[in-house]
């Protein structure tokens, strides 16, 4: 697991977030399908909850680089953390939206230690839009 090209390109981006207020710099990288790589790195804000998550950060760059026509086959996280933080809920469902229950989730953290596992485990039963389908007063 260590030198995967996208646990490097996780380490990388926790070098440009911008986290004044908490002193914790995330990045994350993820690989789509076509293959191609998109980084983000956690942007904070005085506005406390107008915060970026570094996973969020990495999926809006890709979409509005390649355009919404993608699904995100592997997700890494570098986290600041001996014991690597999972996602946040909000990103989690953001990741969903975007991926499948196998999306494959590496969580890294502060001193190398990897967790390996997926969206499925992490966001079993995510909200999605078939949930809105099977819903009967549904507008789809
Ligand atoms: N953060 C992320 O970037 N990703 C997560 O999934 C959890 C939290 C960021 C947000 C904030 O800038 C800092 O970590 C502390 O919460």
């Amino acid at each position: 697991m260590k030198n995967d090209p996208l646990i490097e390109l996780a380490l990388q981006a926790t070098d440009r977030s911008y986290s004044p207020y908490s002193q914790k710099k995330v990045g994350a990288a993820i690989r789509i399908d076509s293959g191609e790589t998109y980084t983000g790195s956690n942007v904070e804000n005085a506005s406390f909850g107008a915060t970026i998550c570094a996973e969020r950060s990495a999926i809006v760059r890709a979409i509005s680089t390649h355009g919404p026509n993608l699904r995100i086959k592997e997700i890494a996280v570098a986290t600041p953390s001996e014991l690597p933080w999972a996602p946040c809920g909000m990103c989690l469902q953001v990741i969903a939206e975007f991926s499948t229950s196998d999306t494959s989730v590496t969580l890294v953290g502060s001193s190398g230690t990897t967790e390996v596992t997926t969206l499925g485990e992490l966001l079993p039963r995510a909200f999605s839009r078939k949930e809105m389908t099977l819903s009967t007063d549904s507008p789809y």
